[in-house]
């Protein structure tokens, strides 16, 4: 398979009709899963280290989905104003997942997935100081739908679907690589960096903070940016900011959709930088990819209906059994798996050695790589990442390759694999990778 692109970047008759598939002509067509791989109906075989958008943390696993079914099937279609044990039960179980981390007691919503469960976040955090402006940083993506496409950072998600009156303020990038102010030879952020993201709220800035009537409603961030090409930011830069969102009275507001359920080492990826949040929102690995749904967590008392009213949200599919019969499954799986923040450690520390190797091997294309548990990035000398994600698919006869790429970093290949990922397929990994940078140095030389 060869990339079918044009060198515009329009695909000129890609295949299907789905947004999956659009970029290019020949995709492969999925039939069949088991641990970090799939198996395409032609037969071949791929290695995902993307786990399915993030979503697999426990690797493709077909007894999840007769597990959830073995609790619901015999349960009637329950829409959203029905009650069931199952969605009491597993409210209660979510619940403890976010308090036993943060310390305090809260109140959990579910729906639908990503996007809708930020705009839920949104509207507990609005509820509580109004409607004000949202304060993320730049490379942000929170989902695309009209409202959380307004805070995602790429113009392209905003297009065709918007909701202008949301007033959005970027913070400069937490990405070091990226920033302009970074001081060569010098790893982290500077006194400088952190003045940067606390001075909103001052008359100078033009946005409002405590003492103002229109202010800050809320404080948005990722533990680590997912599709800005997989960036930490500063763990004393994001302390800074979210202790300046509360001097400032905003909501801080956590999106752990990806980074949660122990993607990043712990089990939830704020933890990492010491800070605490008033909101959680966490989606991908409560499902292990089977069902949409998002858990929105706010602290007491946030989301109490004197302050958030009853029927300030719902959805009719909020509480379909099937979806919370597969939440239950995966969240049992969870529990038996007590040491996942030291096995995901380790998975680190290959992958960090694996990946170093290739910098080394291919100094030419990479310039760089960082490790956070159970993602990672590779940095490219330029914006190979869409070529060399493609070449993976192709390069190695024997199995091909899932690594993922956004227009938003594109000289970055991001890397997840579920987190159950071998040793064996780690080395596999980087097998194919080393084949697909020989091939893009060899056309590289050749154009
Ligand atoms: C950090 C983050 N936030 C939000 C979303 C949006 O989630 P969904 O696609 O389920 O709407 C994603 C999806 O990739 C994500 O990675």
């Amino acid at each position: 398979m060869t990339s079918d692109t044009t060198t515009e970047g329009q695909v000129p008759d890609a295949a299907g009709a789905g947004n999956l598939i659009y970029r290019a002509r020949h995709v492969p067509r999925f039939v069949r899963s088991n641990g970090s791989h799939l198996v395409a109906a032609d037969g071949r075989r791929y290695l995902d280290a993307e786990a399915a958008n993030g979503t697999v943390a426990l690797g493709y696993d077909a007894t999840i989905l007769a597990d959830a079914l073995a609790h619901c099937q015999d349960m009637p279609a329950l829409p959203s104003f029905c009650e069931s044990e199952l969605r009491l039960d597993l409210i209660g179980r979510l619940e403890r997942l976010f308090s036993d981390v943060t310390g305090q007691p809260g109140r959990i919503e579910l729906d639908l997935g990503g996007a809708q469960g930020m705009e839920t976040a949104l509207r507990i955090a609005f509820s509580a100081n109004g409607p004000g402006t949202v304060v993320v940083f730049e490379g942000a993506f929170h989902g695309r739908s009209g409202v959380t496409s307004m805070l995602s950072s790429s113009p392209r998600y905003r297009e065709l679907l918007a909701a202008w009156g949301l007033e959005v303020v970027r913070l400069p990038t937490p990405d070091c690589g990226r920033c302009p102010h970074a001081v060569p030879q010098q790893a982290g952020c500077t006194p400088g960096c952190v003045a940067s993201v606390t001075r909103w709220g001052s008359e100078m800035t033009g946005v409002g903070g405590a003492g103002f009537g229109r202010r800050v409603s809320a404080f948005v961030f990722e533990a680590v940016q997912n599709v800005g090409g997989m960036v930490e930011p500063d763990h004393a830069l994001l302390r800074a900011a979210v202790d300046h969102a509360r001097r400032n009275g905003a909501v801080v507001i956590a999106d752990e959709i990806f980074s949660g359920m122990h993607r990043t080492g712990p089990r939830w990826g704020f933890e990492r930088a010491g800070v605490t949040p008033d909101v959680v929102v966490a989606s991908k690995a409560l499902t292990n990819g089977a069902a949409a749904l998002s858990a929105i967590w706010a602290r007491e008392p946030l989301a109490a209906p004197s302050s958030y009213r009853p029927g300030s949200h719902s959805s009719t599919y909020i509480g379909i059994p099937h979806a919370l019969g597969v939440a239950r499954a995966v969240l049992d799986r969870w529990d038996k798996w007590t040491t996942a923040e030291r096995d995901v450690g380790v998975l680190g520390d290959r992958l960090a050695q694996r990946l170093g190797q290739l910098r080394s091997a291919h100094s030419g294309l990479v310039r760089d790589h960082a490790v956070f548990g159970g993602a990672a990035r590779l940095v490219l000398t330029g914006d190979h990442a869409a070529g060399l994600r493609h070449l993976c698919l192709t390069a190695d006869p024997r199995i091909g390759l899932i690594v993922a790429s956004t227009g938003m970093a594109p000289d970055v290949i991001n890397i997840h694999p579920p987190l159950v990922v071998t040793d064996q397929d780690l080395d596999t990994m980087t097998e194919v990778l080393d084949r697909a940078l020989h091939i893009l140095a060899r056309t590289a030389e050749e154009t």
